[in-house]
């Protein structure tokens, strides 16, 4: 039963070209994250999720592609994609990639046969229609960059879907040549040894305007139907779905266990900030409670920011603002009218204590953890760069010129890496942190193999307890007569907490220092919180 590598899994996402330049060309390759696989297996990672490094003309970070067959030429070639691979599992890492079906970019070759040629095969891989649908200037994604969800084509003489960029024309999964084509798509980097896909966009790739018409529950079945290509071709093979729904919804992309294998938990994720901004483990509680069960093979992914904006779109108004109003107070730090984009050390005003205290509750609320590069070394953010680029420089390896990322002349580079203020690379960088015991990104490491060596956190039944006070989050996990307590005070003044453990527990060990507590007899335990503290607790008897 506890075999199930992802419910389990320290994942870490990373975008090749802005990882490690291994040619001077001023762009991150496959040779240069090859060779930085030690790195990632000394911080204890078990799995690698690559952004899209597809052909691509790159006009949304690679996420219009042109061709799924094959890896930009800027990034290497397939032979180095395979080396890479290879070289991740030598180390005991899994790879996971993105799979990006909702739509395609507007240069790929189906869009260009499709839209010259009424009668080619490829006309019915996407959605167009005649006339602009009454409700096509609403609902789009990215507000403020993007006009429409259809857009007048005049070599096709037609309107064409997209819920995205108007060059991300939507692929039209109702049709079973796409279906065919994703599956192929699939089948081929399975065969080249990835471990699964996260699924880009899940609930538009479903949401096409001819199901509209139909039954509500038929657009879940095709995430069965992939789902079961997937696991014929290869049996612990995952998918991991992006899908930010509200809580009902959820349920039906983990269906019986029989669909998504994980699902990023956006929901959490915003209530987290929640809680920060408020200083109060209120909000945690109640999304956690509202999560809808999961069934057991299944499980969530959580994570701190992302490569997109830190979207608030699950909160209230007055919920989104409060957050906005603290962590992003100049207008230029927000975007698309719900969202920050902004990395989390900066919005934290670079408070330690409480970045730790972030990460702490990544690790250990219910789930799987997933890091994104240079959260591990508290990387900031620069705002000169347009719309979600600002969270996307290079990563800082080193105090050297362009921070260790590339030998390529400045003007060379994909993005500036951010050489001033509190967040530079020369203050901020793996070098340094790694000379020193006391560094961000070794308090990260300890807890990421604190955490593999607590099985109560991923397979374990947990439960919210009271610890009598209003700031600190108490739970309680339990696995075949193990226990392991986590809290974790969001507030900034100290807190008393206090816990009723039941008996025959004489001691309890804090996990992440030398700490032994024995318990009075009689519990309720008692012990004092400092101010954004926290401990990772397990009952001895
Ligand atoms: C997903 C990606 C985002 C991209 C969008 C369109 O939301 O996370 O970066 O822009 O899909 O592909
Ligand atoms: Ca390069």
């Amino acid at each position: 039963m506890y075999d199930r590598w992802y419910q389990n899994a320290v994942i870490y996402c990373l975008d090749v070209e802005t990882f490690q330049d291994s040619n001077g060309d001023g762009i991150g390759d496959f040779a240069g994250l090859t060779s930085r696989l030690d790195y990632l297996a000394g911080l204890g990672i078990t799995c690698i999720w690559l952004l899209p490094f597809y052909p691509s003309p790159n006009r949304d970070n690679g996420y219009d592609i042109t061709d799924y067959y094959a890896v930009d030429p800027r990034l290497g070639s397939l032979g180095d994609f395979v080396e890479f691979t290879r070289h991740a599992h030598e180390r005991g890492m899994r790879v996971l990639i993105d799979l990006v079906v909702n739509h395609t970019s507007d240069q790929h070759p189906w869009f260009q046969a499709a839209r010259c040629d009424p009668r080619s095969r490829y006309r019915d891989y996407y959605i167009w229609s005649a006339d602009k649908p009454p409700d096509a200037d609403q609902q789009v994604v990215f507000p403020g960059v993007q006009q429409s969800t259809w857009t007048w084509d005049a070599q096709a003489g037609a309107y064409y879907h997209h819920r995205f960029y108007e060059h991300q024309p939507d692929l039209n999964i109702a049709n079973p040549a796409v279906r065919a084509e994703i599956n192929k798509i699939v089948g081929f980097w399975l065969q080249l040894g990835v471990s699964g896909f996260r699924v880009d966009a899940a609930p538009f790739l479903i949401d096409i305007p001819s199901f509209q018409h139909g039954d509500a529950q038929d657009r879940y079945q095709y995430l069965r139907a992939l789902r079961e290509t997937l696991s014929w071709r290869r049996g612990d093979a995952i998918l991991l779905a992006e899908a930010n729904v509200d809580p009902q919804t959820l349920r039906q992309y983990f269906g019986d266990g029989d669909r998504m294998h994980l699902l990023f938990n956006f929901y959490l994720n915003q209530h987290l900030f929640l809680a920060l901004v408020r200083e109060q483990a209120q909000p945690l509680i109640e999304s956690l409670r509202a999560l809808p069960p999961i069934p057991p093979p299944c499980q969530w992914a959580n994570f701190v920011r992302n490569h997109d904006e830190l979207t608030l779109d699950r909160l209230t108004p007055q919920e989104r603002q409060e957050i906005l109003d603290a962590f992003a107070p100049e207008p230029n730090m927000r975007i698309y009218g719900r969202g920050i984009r902004r990395r989390l050390p900066p919005m934290l005003t670079g408070d330690r204590r409480r970045m730790v205290l972030t990460y702490s509750l990544m690790f250990t609320l219910p789930g799987i953890p997933v890091l994104r590069y240079g959260e591990e070394i508290s990387m900031g953010d620069d705002l000169s760069l347009r719309e979600r680029e600002s969270v996307r420089t290079p990563m800082q390896w080193n105090d050297q010129p362009h921070a260790g990322f590339s030998s390529a002349p400045g003007e060379d580079l994909i993005y500036p890496p951010i050489d001033h203020g509190p967040f530079s690379y020369q203050r901020v960088n793996v070098a340094h942190q790694q000379r020193d015991p006391t560094s961000f990104l070794n308090t990260m490491e300890r807890m990421i193999r604190t955490r593999k060596e607590c099985p109560e956190f991923a397979w374990g039944t947990w439960q919210i307890m009271d610890p009598g006070t209003a700031q600190v989050l108490a739970l309680r996990y339990e696995l075949e007569g193990r226990t392991v307590v986590t809290l974790h005070n969001l507030g900034r003044t100290a807190q008393r907490v206090r816990l009723a453990l039941g008996s025959g527990a004489p001691r309890l060990i804090d996990l992440l220092s030398a700490r032994q507590h024995e318990l009075p007899e009689g519990t309720p335990y008692e012990l004092e919180l400092e101010g954004y503290g926290y401990r990772w607790l397990r009952l001895v008897s």
